[in-house]
């Protein structure tokens, strides 16, 4: 057996999705284990390129099993949206390949209604969530009164839950957000339906991947989102509501902590984030937006324009330490080719004291002053590179000095958005 959690060592967008699919290769089982739709993992292979948000990126593969997990928020409609995207690009879905846990948090249209006011409520203070219900929906799962994926198809239950759900979010919707109410009768018909749809879907998760641990099965756990959007170690309030770092996985599957054996995270060869909240490396001026258009960052998820600046270390150690990472995937060192210098932040100087973790404290945080090495530039015959090797010499300087300076192996080196643009460098 081998388990393999897969993160993102920054604030999402590091090519998850791309190295999960890469990796999918010899596993046998995908797993997501944490936030929702919210997520945009971008795949492409050959000619073709699939945009996923919920489903895991094995799917592609056509016969794996994938399986969304307990710790995820589970939106029936986006679900059927995204099976019939897959189906469009002849990607096969049967139960057989695409299994949700009965324990999953659902996703309802006042999660996604809550979310949306509340952001416009919170005015200038906004988060710059996805609006797609997430943080609403885990809000529900820790007070107790969510509906999870099992409920959908015990038709007393659901309508239960979604009166009791509308008798507190109604008024609240309508009287403190001025929106719209919801009909519980009309909520009641739809979800009843996608529960009669999901049921063949539908299953023990846990149950199933322990199993296939017994069997020695090869097992993928596909983060979504990255370390500094952590509700507990990311930059709070500007973060997503789940545990995007690895011990996100047990409580996420339903599987114990010493099964999971190795835990790689997915890191940029610079940063970016979308929303809202501090960047100590974030470049403002020219370089930022050559790197936006060169790399093509903008959102899968919401189209939102990127902010970009330069790789941060200092939050790459926080990954390392938070999800107990035993190596580094480096994606998109192609994007900076053409730059004839490249900077990498090695630590903050906060008030005269240089430290190299991030603080709790957006206040902190924001009075943190990036300290910089400098490096030379590489060309942009990087992208056809297919082995160490082959990558110019001062882009070989450039990772090994990112991994002497974290103590760490890159063990996947990606030059390209395509499968074939990836190599490995180093054992897992
Ligand atoms: P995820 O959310 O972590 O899965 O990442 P996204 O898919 O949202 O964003 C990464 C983007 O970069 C996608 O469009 C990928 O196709 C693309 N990508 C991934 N790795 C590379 C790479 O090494 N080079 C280039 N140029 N693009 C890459
Ligand atoms: P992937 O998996 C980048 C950000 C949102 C917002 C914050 C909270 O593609 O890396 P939410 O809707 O989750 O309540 O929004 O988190 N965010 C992401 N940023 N990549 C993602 O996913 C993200 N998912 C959420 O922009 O700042
Ligand atoms: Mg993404």
């Amino acid at each position: 057996m081998s388990t393999l959690v897969i993160v993102g060592a920054q604030w999402g967008d590091e090519g998850k999705g791309k190295i999960t699919d890469y990796l999918a290769e010899t596993a046998d089982v995908v797993v997501r284990f944490q936030g929702g739709n919210n997520a945009g993992h971008t795949v492409e292979v050959g000619e073709k390129q699939y945009k996923l948000h919920l489903i895991p990126s094995g799917i592609i593969h056509g016969h794996k099993e994938n399986i969304i997990g307990n710790g995820v928020v589970f939106d029936p409609e986006a679900f059927f949206k995204e099976v019939a995207y897959l189906q469009g690009m002849e990607v096969p879905i049967t139960p057989k390949q695409l299994m949700v846990s009965d324990r999953a948090t659902v996703i309802m249209p006042y999660h996604k209604v809550l979310d949306q006011l509340k952001e416009k409520a919170r005015g200038k203070n906004d988060i710059g969530t996805t609006g797609k219900g997430i943080g609403p929906a885990y809000t529900d799962k820790v007070d107790r009164s969510a509906i999870r994926v099992c409920d959908l198809m015990h038709p007393a239950v659901l309508q239960e839950k979604i009166h009791m759900a509308l008798a507190e979010k109604n008024p609240y919707i309508q009287k403190v957000l001025g929106g719209e109410p919801l009909d519980e009768e009309a909520l009641f018909e739809t979800y009843l339906a996608y529960g009669e749809q999901l049921k063949p879907f539908v299953k023990d998760t846990s149950v199933l991947l322990y199993q296939r641990i017994e069997e020695k099965k090869n097992i993928l756990f596909e983060g979504a989102q990255g370390m500094l959007l952590d509700i507990d170690y990311g930059t709070y309030p500007y973060v997503t509501s789940s545990n995007t770092t690895a011990g996100g996985v047990a409580s996420g599957t339903g599987i114990g902590p010493r099964f999971i054996e190795k835990a790689v995270g997915v890191t940029k060869a610079y940063t970016t984030r979308v929303g809202k909240g501090p960047f100590p490396t974030e470049l403002l001026g020219e370089v930022g937006e050559w790197i936006r258009e060169k790399g093509h960052e903008y959102g899968t998820t919401t189209g939102r324009m990127r902010r970009c600046g330069w790789l941060d270390l200092v939050i790459v150690k926080t990954a390392i330490r938070v999800s107990g990472l035993t190596s580094l995937v480096l994606t998109k060192i192609d994007t900076l080719a053409g730059l004839k210098t490249i900077k990498i932040c090695t630590g903050y100087r906060l008030h005269g004291k240089v430290i190299d973790y991030v603080p709790a404290s957006l206040e902190d945080l924001a009075h943190c002053e990036p300290i910089y090495e400098e490096f030379e530039g590489w060309d942009a015959s990087i992208s056809l590179a297919k082995s160490y090797e082959e990558l110019p010499v001062h882009a070989q300087r450039y990772i090994e000095r990112i991994e002497d300076l974290l103590n760490i192996q890159c063990s996947i080196i990606s030059v390209g958005p395509r499968r074939d643009q990836t190599f490995q460098k180093a054992a897992l």
